[in-house]
């Protein structure tokens, strides 16, 4: 997330000048280097952990890491409005109607709506402290019947009703590349006749324009809006449909 890769570099150095021997015990600048590099090594091997779990890990150690960042405050960035507007997007395309917002985290952008824009919102999430923190937030704003929260994986969420719009905001990373265009398709069943689906995501044109390839292979595309650091938001629907 960008809001997350700004906070990183706010942090101090984790790997000290080599020459301060004061931050350091190493009796050597050979061992105080090879410390550093299986720190850094160590680091690595946990962000792929981390990874490999947010994406293809059971749906309780999904939850769990989930829940332990936002219990450790990783995730407040969320609780502001980015820069990305994403909301008019939606608002645009609710028509009055119905909103799915699937992994919705604190619940930031069903808040961001214009609450005359739409008439029932739904945001899932895994987190159960995402879910309980977005509820809160509902309740303060007013808007505890308008706006309903579910504790849920998006690959075994079964809506009840037919959306508007469905929307993935920085969400869709964390579904297992093979699994993303049956899930879609399954989702596509929960629209209503001109019904879309509306997905946010970062370095689209990096690591996940696989996504973007997918999805542009299956569906049709009927909106783009990127902006300079590479985030996008963009509108599908499925093929044939008007
Ligand atoms: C980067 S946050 C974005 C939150 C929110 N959409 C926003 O823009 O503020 C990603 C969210 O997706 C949720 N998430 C990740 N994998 C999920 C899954 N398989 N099912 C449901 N939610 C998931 C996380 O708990 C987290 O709240």
């Amino acid at each position: 997330m960008s809001a997350e890769r700004s906070r990183e570099t706010q942090n101090p150095n984790p790997y000290p000048d080599p020459s301060r021997k004061d931050r350091c015990s190493c009796d050597s600048p050979e061992k105080h280097v090879k410390n550093l590099l299986s720190a850094r090594f160590m680091e690595k091997l946990r962000n792929a952990l981390r990874g490999a779990i947010q994406k293809y890990g059971p749906e309780f150690a999904k939850q769990r890491l989930w829940n332990r960042e936002f219990s450790a405050g990783r995730w407040v960035c969320l609780e502001t409005t980015g820069d990305h507007r994403v909301h008019v997007h939606i608002e645009r395309y609710a028509n009055n109607g119905a909103v799915l917002d699937l992994g919705c985290g604190p619940g930031t952008t069903g808040l961001e709506l214009s609450p005359q824009a739409y008439s029932c919102y739904t945001g899932v999430d895994i987190s159960d402290v995402a879910v309980e923190k977005a509820h809160s937030r509902a309740v303060e704003a007013g808007r505890a019947i308008q706006n309903q929260y579910f504790h849920s994986d998006i690959l075994t969420f079964c809506p009840t009703q037919k959306y508007d719009v469905i929307f993935f905001g920085d969400s869709i990373y964390y579904i297992p590349p093979r699994s993303i265009l049956p899930m879609l398709r399954r989702y596509s069943g929960y629209l209503t006749a001109k019904g879309v689906f509306i997905a946010r995501m970062f370095d689209v044109t990096g690591r996940h324009r696989y996504i973007f390839d997918t999805i542009e292979r299956d569906f049709d595309l009927i909106g783009e809006w990127r902006n300079a650091d590479h985030a996008c938001i963009f509108a599908f629907r499925p093929r044939g449909d008007e």
